[in-house]
Formats: C-alpha cells, sequence, structure tokens
C-alpha cells in the first residue's frame, strides 16, 4: 500500500510503498479517509521535533486522522465504524502507568512514542492498525471533518488544564488573546469565539486569509509587529485566558503580562532552545501578587477526542469552511506539507467512505 513518509536524511516527504498491515489480536485494521497538515508535521519533516521509529530507514508522516474500520478483527468495532485513532502508544520498553491509567496524554516524552511525529509510524496510509482503546468511534456525519477531531481535542485538554487551576474560585472568563494564526490558533478562535471575546495575534499584512477568518468569527486581529503581547493590556485590555500557539518562546513571558488578575495562560507552542534576558524580578512578583497561573499541555486522549467530537458538530459550517482551505489526494499531496499564506488548513485524502 502507499504512505506518504520522510526517509532519513530526505528534506521533502515522498510516496513510499510498504506492505499493508495485519492487524493482531485486540487490533483493527482501519481504511484511511483523510489526514490533516498541521506545523508539527512541518516541524518533523525539518528534522526539528520527534525522531524515526527504532531501526526504520523512514517515518510514515501524519497524526490528525480519521478512517473506517475495515476489519474488527477481534474488537467490538464492526466494519464501516467511522474512528480518529489518538496519538501515543506506549514506548517499545512497554507498557507504564501512564497507559495502564488511560492518561497517555500526561507520560513525559521518554514514557511515549507519538505516531506520525515521534518514534511510530503515522497514518498517512492507505491502512493502518490500532489498538482498540485508541480508536474512538465518532459520528458517520462527521467522517469528512474527522481529521480535527484531534487537533479540537488539544485544545480540549488545554482548557482543561486551565480551567482545573481556576476552579478554587468562581471564574467567568470573557476575554481570550490566542497567540498565533496557523491552523491551531485559528481552530481554537473559532472554539472560544461561541463563548467570549477573542483577540488573536499574527504578524501578516491585509489581506490575508488568517485576518478574514479572525473577524468573520467577530474577533480582532492584533499585529504583533505593532503591538507585542506585553502592550496588549495597554493598546486592548487585559484578558482572562491566554492560548499560545506560536511556539514564539518570549511568548511564554509575555503572556503573563497580557493577563488580567486571576487569569491563566495555557502554552502549546514547542520551541526550539533560546536563550533572552527577562525581568524575573516583574515576572515573578506579577505572577504571584495577581494570583495568575500558567499551564503546559501537550497531546490529549480519548476522553479529549470524545468532547471535540461534540464540539466539531456545534461548531458553525461556515468556521469549518472557511478553516479547510484545501484537501489533495494523496497521489498528488505535492506542497501539501508547505505553509503559505493562503492555506490555512490542509487535508490529504486517501479514500472515500
Ligand atoms: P503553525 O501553523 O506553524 O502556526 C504558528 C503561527 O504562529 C504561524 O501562523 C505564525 O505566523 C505565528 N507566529 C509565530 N511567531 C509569531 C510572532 N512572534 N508573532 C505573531 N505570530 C507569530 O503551527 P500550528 O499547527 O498552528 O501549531 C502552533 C504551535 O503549537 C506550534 O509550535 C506547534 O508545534 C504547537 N502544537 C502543540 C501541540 C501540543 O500538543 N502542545 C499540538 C499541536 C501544535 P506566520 O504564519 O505568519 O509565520
Ligand atoms: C500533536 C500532539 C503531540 C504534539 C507533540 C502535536 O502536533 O497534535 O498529539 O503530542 O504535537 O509532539
Ligand atoms: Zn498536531
Amino acid at each position: 500500500m502507499d504512505t506518504i513518509s520522510i526517509r532519513k536524511d530526505a528534506c521533502e516527504p515522498e510516496l513510499l510503498e510498504v506492505p499493508r498491515p495485519e492487524p493482531e489480536p485486540g487490533q483493527a485494521l482501519v481504511r484511511t479517509l483523510r489526514v490533516g497538515v498541521d506545523g508539527t508535521d512541518r516541524e518533523v519533516i525539518e528534522g526539528g521535533h520527534g525522531g524515526f521509529p527504532e531501526g526504520e530507514e523512514f517515518l510514515v508522516l501524519g497524526h490528525e486522522a480519521v478512517g473506517v474500520v475495515e476489519d474488527p478483527n477481534d474488537t467490538d468495532f464492526e466494519a464501516g465504524d467511522v474512528v480518529v485513532p489518538t496519538v501515543r502508544r506506549p514506548p517499545d520498553d512497554g507498557e507504564n502507568g501512564y497507559f495502564a491509567r488511560g492518561e497517555a496524554d500526561m507520560a513525559p516524552p521518554e514514557g511515549t512514542v507519538e505516531r506520525g511525529i515521534d518514534g511510530a509510524h503515522g497514518f498517512m496510509s492507505e491502512y493502518f492498525v490500532s489498538e482498540e482503546r485508541f480508536l474512538v468511534e465518532i459520528p458517520e456525519e462527521l467522517a469528512a471533518r474527522g481529521f480535527l477531531i484531534e487537533p479540537i481535542s488539544i485544545t480540549e485538554k488545554a482548557l482543561e488544564l486551565a480551567d482545573a487551576s481556576r476552579s478554587t474560585f468562581e471564574w467567568d472568563p470573557d476575554t481570550a488573546l490566542v497567540l498565533g494564526n496557523g491552523s491551531l490558533g485559528l481552530l481554537t478562535v473559532a472554539m472560544l469565539a461561541r463563548e467570549m471575546d477573542v483577540y488573536c495575534l499574527g504578524r501578516r499584512d491585509r489581506p490575508d486569509p488568517t485576518i478574514e477568518f479572525i473577524e468573520a468569527r467577530g474577533g480582532t486581529y492584533i499585529d504583533s509587529r505593532e503591538t507585542p503581547v506585553e502592550e496588549v493590556p495597554e493598546a486592548y485590555e487585559r484578558v482572562d485566558l491566554v492560548y499560545e500557539a506560536t511556539g514564539y518562546a518570549k511568548h511564554a513571558i509575555t503572556s503573563l503580562y497580557a493577563l488580567a488578575p486571576n487569569g491563566v495562560a495555557a502554552l502549546l507552542g514547542i520551541p526550539d532552545p533560546w536563550e533572552f534576558e527577562i525581568d524575573g524580578g516583574r515576572f515573578h512578583r506579577e505572577f504571584v501578587m495577581e494570583n495568575k497561573a500558567m499551564v503546559g499541555s501537550v497531546n490529549s486522549g480519548p476522553r479529549h477526542f470524545r468532547t471535540a467530537a461534540d464540539t466539531l458538530a456545534d461548531l458553525p459550517e461556515a468556521a469549518l469552511a472557511d478553516l479547510v482551505t484545501r484537501v489533495v489526494d494523496y497521489r498528488e499531496f505535492g506542497d501539501a506539507f508547505e505553509a503559505a499564506d493562503d492555506i490555512i488548513k490542509t487535508a490529504v485524502q486517501f479514500s472515500e467512505r
């Protein structure tokens, strides 16, 4: 069967034929429908994040998948069920407590591999196999956009952690600042705009589809070249929630200054090491004196996938149509992984339902 893979020492993905996998006991065989592309895929291709499976010369890409059960094997699924796979799997040296508790998303990096990202093949193949516990069934009508469930689940988990950190007092956020107008940032804008006033920070000139996306959701675009994060309070207002999705390391510090007292910042970006100076006294003092919180959040689990399916069903059709700017056939994936100003979200299609 065909896969979209990256070989060791290559700088571009390619179509690579591999044998179709056979499901082992407890696994189902899934026919892939669509797989989404995000910033992490670009980081993996560029070699800045993740790694190859042990002993393999290539990595099958893709972690945002939706498919149809082709062969349920001995699982409780039925042929034709629409499923979304979670990303994390036990590491090569075996199961650990995080997996045993169903909390793989809380495992440290050495306690897991990630399909399509780090140490395990992904889902950009005509078929894939997966253990039953890592497949989440979704309603048939969500199949075409089911590849959005994984990224939505990333935000579900981050918001759950942020909310939990504010659970000891009455916290009713009504303003949010999303940092980053990539696909994760914009998906989060669409999610938050249902219940809050949302600002979204980018570094693009108009006209730009991401700015149009933000404004179509009722949000306000902030250009970080004119208004850096720490100046948002003066230029606009202090916000209850910051959602960082730029991977720009200074935002891990300046997010705190954009928060109103008692606010929380959720950090999602995955930057490379970068040394810079900060006023540690100001940072520490404001953190404490204004009862602020910051949470880091990576990955997501089956519970977040299930909530994400409900969210996907609830998101306005216009937002989803504006977000997914292209769906390409896998045989002609071409520049599907390249970032471009006119592309928000790309999905690669392997088959139809
Ligand atoms: P992406 O497409 O690369 O988006 C990042 C966006 O941030 C880009 O649109 C970029 O603008 C913008 N940006 C970067 N620096 C900026 C700055 N200084 N000021 C204003 N805007 C800035 O990536 P993504 O898929 O949306 O993901 C966002 C980040 O979250 C990435 O770091 C990714 O690795 C991470 N991520 C983490 C998780 C998790 O589980 N924690 C899950 C998914 C993704 P331009 O396009 O104009 O350059
Ligand atoms: C994926 C997560 C993964 C994270 C770190 C994200 O793009 O959506 O599932 O845990 O990257 O590798
Ligand atoms: Zn991702």
